[in-house]
């Protein structure tokens, strides 16, 4: 067995990057088309924004062992498409009953969660939260203030992530949307397909 060397890695919080970071992926906004539910919006502000960057992530991932653990900081900018907020694609981790750690740096945020059977969650991140999404959760972070929303997240390194279950179902149940009134809301995705308790089931199993 190696016993790996220890690291410390700061956090630059108003840019929304960490430092000494072994990976980092951005996401555009033209890569995340599908998530919306205004098309005709998404298709007005591509032409200009379709380069632009809605969230980076940089982390620290020493390894994939079980009982290791991937960190780091993910930064994204705010917006609205139609009325919906910018937000993380989501996922669920591909062992489903690995939890994970969001820690709020910068910036007014909600994770949004959501259990294989379509319960939903959302849990407020402004700087000092700590927002635990426990094992079996989907979970997506929207930016539903003015400025960039910067968080530190920790997880499980065996964890991996399954991208493709919110395509799967049509997207999330509930989607978060501008109130009116400077706050948001959630309203219901019109496109959602509720898992079957077959899919419910497997999803629930117990992985190694
Ligand atoms: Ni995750």
């Amino acid at each position: 067995m190696t016993i790996r060397e220890p690291v410390g890695c700061t956090v630059n919080v108003p840019e929304g990057v960490m430092a000494g970071a072994t990976g980092r992926y951005t996401k555009t906004f033209g890569e995340l088309e599908a998530l919306y539910a205004d098309r005709q919006a998404f298709a007005a502000m591509a032409p200009s924004m379709r380069d632009s960057v809605v969230y980076e992530v940089t982390e620290f991932r020493p390894s994939s062992a079980t009982g290791d653990l991937i960190f780091g900081v993910t930064r994204m900018a705010p917006g609205k498409v139609g009325g919906e907020f910018f937000m993380t694609r989501g996922h669920l981790h591909a062992k489903a009953d690995r939890p994970e750690i969001y820690y709020g740096q910068s910036g007014r945020g909600v994770m949004l969660m959501e259990s294989p059977d379509g319960e939903t969650r959302t849990v407020v991140i402004e700087p000092q939260t700590v927002c635990y999404v426990p094992p079996f959760w989907i979970h997506r972070s929207v930016n539903v203030g003015d400025d960039d929303l910067v968080m530190m997240f920790c997880y499980p390194a065996d964890a991996g992530q399954d991208y493709e279950i919110i395509a799967r179902s049509g997207g999330m149940r509930l989607r978060i949307v501008d109130d009116g009134s400077r706050g948001w809301t959630t309203i219901g995705n019109t496109n959602y397909r509720p898992r079957t308790q077959q899919e419910c089931e497997r999803l629930l199993e117990p992985t190694r």
